[in-house]
């Protein structure tokens, strides 16, 4: 349907048997841009028009009928293929009971935190109503997601892959790939979001996961042709799990990482944290027949799987052999495989200019954040909590209380910009910051799980990653050269990790665990990125379809 490419595809359960469930409505053309706001739309860049319908569905994944959120009739949602720049006007209508919104896992919403679709920046969506999101894949290149952020509806899926293509113009770092494969895998539980979300209102925490799912299947095919050469772009949709992923006989070479092009090194497994991409090329330079894909929960003694199978066309010998191996080895390696993600400095970005040419390193901080994650019980029950604070999420979303002055919806003093001692709190915080402050961030894990940070409105270097607690010193071993940048970073049990990320996209922006039970349970604050200075070249106007709840219920612009 976009561009030129030859795309092998793949298509995930269409329940309500749907193909065509990302209906392009270019008969509106005219009347949307009529009323689109002029602040938002560059004219040059091409409109992609979609009207998505939410509703529950009953489908077989793990041996048992169960509930599940279906967009168009589908599960996982319908794929968003779009190229740099494209102006995305998307229609959500939600028909489930509860109100909805999706968030665009990676998109950076360039002065636009008006449709991040959290409940910070918007109205959820109420039943039986809708929401034209209006947004733009501005200089983004690479695998993305979407998925549902209010309540607990991700755990019953909605969500789904955005896959932004490169212009004609801009040439990427690797030839043309044969084929491409989207892979949305994560663990995957039979309770329903109602009852889980009813463990975690209780004071509970969430089970382990009951299984591993690839495109909303346990087993599926993905067919090339020998001696070609796909691009399989996996994703961690889950909850909870880190997985490891690789495939029987074949080699892995990264070349993409949540938006930035890598140095192309080969592996044999990949470790993907909840809520992270990447994108690998593999050649199918072996005997035909036909090859395991695995994707197994890391870390865990309890290993749940998903398999999947590589067909050569040419193949008549079905799978066979054990099952690829996990590795044997644990956090400490994967530590080390992290370090291993560079950006290909002399590749080039979405933007005309190349990456390299930015000297992130040379760049002294304005500001040293330190966040530590924690567990604490509050009233008694189970919740999540960062530098004390454990986030709770108002009425009134905080965007358009800041934008209407509404006092009262959040504190800009509750959260600390670094651990304290004392006991844990319930606040709804936000962290205020300066546009164009260059902030270090370190992700200090105390605690002996795996955690999985994510920024929205932004990505972020990378920086560093190491054992126990974090010191000024450590910053010696810091990658200050070729460090890749990516929106969501792995913070392994008793260590830490380092971001630098250059805050030049004004808004209210989502920090969060991308761990859903803690999300949920407020191990999340907003960075409110200000200036006094008030332009629309910083920041787009409210947008005049914005839905109002809470407080801003009946306020007019
Ligand atoms: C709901 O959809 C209609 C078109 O069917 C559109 O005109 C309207 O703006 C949408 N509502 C919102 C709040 O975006
Ligand atoms: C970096 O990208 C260039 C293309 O711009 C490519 O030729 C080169 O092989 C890449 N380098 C590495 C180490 O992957």
């Amino acid at each position: 349907m976009i561009g030129t490419r030859k795309r092998l595809t793949f298509s995930g359960i269409a329940v309500l048997a749907d193909p065509m469930g990302n209906t392009v409505l270019l008969h509106l053309l005219c009347g949307v841009l009529a009323v689109l706001s002029v602040s938002l739309v560059n004219a040059d860049d091409p409109y992609r028009y979609y009207t998505w319908t939410v509703t529950y569905g009953t489908v077989k994944l793990l041996d048992v009928p169960q509930q599940v959120i279906l967009i168009n009739g589908q599960f996982p949602g319908p794929r968003l293929d779009v190229v740099t720049n494209d102006n995305i006007i998307l229609n959500l209508i939600n028909k489930l009971d509860q109100p909805f919104l999706l968030t665009w896992n990676g998109i950076k919403q360039r002065k636009n935190s008006w449709q991040d679709g959290v409940l910070g920046t918007n109205c959820p969506i109420p039943p039986n109503s809708n929401y034209t999101y209006k947004f733009q894949t501005k200089d983004q290149i690479g695998s993305f997601t979407y998925f549902p952020s209010t309540q607990l509806h991700r755990a019953a899926g909605g969500y789904g892959a955005i896959n932004v293509y490169e212009r004609p113009k801009i040439p990427i770092p690797f030839p043309v790939p044969d084929g491409d494969f989207t892979l949305l895998t994560g663990d995957w539980f039979k309770t329903s979001h109602k009852t889980l979300q009813a463990f975690l209102d209780s004071g509970r925490t969430l089970p382990f996961p009951d299984g591993v799912l690839i495109n909303g299947q346990t087993y599926s095919t993905f067919s090339g042709d020998q001696g070609k050469t796909y691009m399989f772009r996996i994703s961690n949709v889950g909850l909870s799990t880190s997985l490891n992923f690789r495939i029987q006989g074949h080699k892995m070479k990264l070349v993409e990482v949540e938006g930035s092009h890598t140095v192309q090194n080969i592996y044999d497994s990949l470790d993907v944290h909840v809520g992270q991409s990447v994108a690998v090329l593999v050649t199918l330079n072996q005997a035909p027949k036909d090859y395991y894909i695995v994707a197994s929960t890391r870390f865990n003694t309890k290993n749940l799987m998903a398999t999947a199978v590589l067909h050569y066309s040419n193949s008549h010998t079905p799978v066979s052999g054990p099952l690829p191996a996990a590795p044997s080895y644990g956090f400490h390696e994967s530590m080390v495989q992290a370090r291993t993600y560079k950006w290909n400095l002399t590749a080039s970005a979405a933007r005309p200019n190349p990456q390299g040419s930015y000297h992130y390193g040379k760049i002294t901080p304005t500001k040293t954040i330190v966040l530590a994650n924690s567990a604490p019980l509050i009233n008694g029950k189970q919740r999540y909590a960062v530098n004390r604070v454990s986030y709770i999420n108002p009425d009134t979303p905080l965007k358009l209380a800041d934008y209407f002055g509404i006092p009262g919806v959040f504190s800009v003093d509750s959260i600390q910009s670094s651990p304290s001692g004392g006991a844990a709190f319930l606040s709804t915080s936000v962290m205020s910051a300066n546009l164009h402050d260059f902030l270090e961030v370190v992700f200090q894990n105390d605690e002996n799980t795996m955690q999985s940070w994510h920024l929205d409105g932004y990505d972020f270097w990378v920086i560093g990653y190491g054992d126990d607690k974090w010191t000024p010193a450590k910053r010696s071993t810091y990658n200050l050269e070729d460090a890749l940048t990516r929106h969501t970073v792995q913070v392994y049990p008793k260590s830490w990790s380092a971001i630098y990320v250059s805050l030049d996209n004004q808004g209210m922006w989502n920090m969060r665990s991308a761990i859903w039970e803690r999300q949920y349970l407020g191990q999340q604050f907003y960075l409110r990125v200000w200036t006094q200075v008030h332009s629309f070249a910083n920041e787009y106007d409210i947008p005049s379809n914005a839905l109002r709840c809470g407080k801003a219920i009946g306020i007019h612009s």
